[in-house]
């Protein structure tokens, strides 16, 4: 098995096409935005650059890393010949499933359809094909080519082949695949969005500051970034939807956002991409300073 198709060229698109390519497979890369692929080629060479200065790869694993990249615009050309697709497109129900349908139609029959969602169910993308057994969720961290963990998502009908194909050919990159099954958050955000969410709650009450947050956080418990940062760092709308999935998935109030949280998204204030959310990044992100509404 040695053809892959990457779906969307973004931030995880973009890391998932470098680490398959680093290890030799023949990766289509595919993105309805022709810059956007060219922003990501752009974003692995730099990052292929940091290897290499890094001594982790030579200078020829970097051209052969480049050379196993193909750009594609359309997806019926782009999956033809692809043995597994990995879809890393925005994050939208209605976009997911229409592309989920596109992928049965052109994709070979036999081909493994993956995606790479941070919450939407994989039950639900997988109803809309008629391979259900085939249909996997592989949630990359981000950054991909550095973050060892691939959660694993079985779908309610992911056949059993399927999931021991998706963990074998995670440790084939030298990740770490732990299998979980399809419930709204999957493992990773079930814990991490209720923390954030917390620690959100816990600036609204005035408990403690923002630095004085994440410094409890980073210091106590050994985190490396706090849970304010780190949620400006995703994103404070991606945070906010993924709350309201599980919000919605379960039913119980105690994942409910915080209403300072929706706020902030309804302001625009969405963290390091709109250059403000607890920290204000118009500096950059090194001088990231705590907004001075969140100061004590
Ligand atoms: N950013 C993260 O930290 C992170 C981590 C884990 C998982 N995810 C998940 O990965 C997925 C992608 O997130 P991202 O942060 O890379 O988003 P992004 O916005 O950086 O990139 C999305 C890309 O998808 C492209 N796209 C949109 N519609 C398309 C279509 N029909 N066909 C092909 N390409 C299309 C866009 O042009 C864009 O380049 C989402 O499902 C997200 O939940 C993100």
């Amino acid at each position: 098995m040695k053809n892959i198709a990457v779906i969307g060229s973004g931030t995880m698109g973009n890391g998932i096409a470098h680490t398959f390519a680093q290890f030799g497979y023949q990766v289509n890369l595919i993105d309805v935005n022709n810059e956007a692929l060219e922003r990501a080629i752009s974003t692995i060479g730099k990052n292929l650059d940091r290897q290499v200065a890094k001594g982790t790869i030579t200078e020829a694993d970097k051209a052969n890393t480049l050379k196993n990249i193909t750009n594609f615009t359309q997806i019926a050309e782009g999956v033809a010949n692809a043995d597994l697709i990995v879809e890393a497109a925005t994050e939208n129900l209605e976009l997911k499933l229409k592309i989920f349908k596109d992928l049965d139609t052109f994709a070979k029959p036999e081909a493994i359809l993956a995606s790479n969602t941070s919450s939407i169910s994989i039950t639900k993308i997988a109803s809309v094909t008629n391979r259900g057994d085939k249909v996997i969720g592989m949630h990359f961290m981000n950054p991909v080519p550095v973050m060892k963990l691939v959660e694993v998502i079985r779908g309610y009908a992911t056949s059993d082949e399927t999931t021991a194909f998706v963990m074998d050919l995670s440790t084939k990159l030298s990740k770490a695949p732990v299998e979980v099954n399809d419930y709204p958050g999957f493992v990773a955000n079930r814990i991490l969005m209720p923390m954030i969410n917390e620690a959100i709650y816990t600036l609204y009450e005035s408990v403690a500051g923002v630095e004085e947050i994440d410094t409890v956080m980073k210091l106590g418990m050994a985190h490396p970034m706090g849970p304010l940062q780190l949620a400006d760092f995703i994103g404070l709308d991606v945070c906010l939807a993924i709350l309201n999935v599980l919000h919605d998935g379960f039913g119980n109030p105690k994942y409910a956002p915080c209403p300072l949280l929706v706020n902030m998204v309804t302001a625009g204030n969405k963290g390091v991409k709109s250059g403000e959310g607890f920290y204000n990044y118009a500096k950059g992100i090194k001088e990231a300073v705590v907004a001075s509404k969140f100061s004590k």
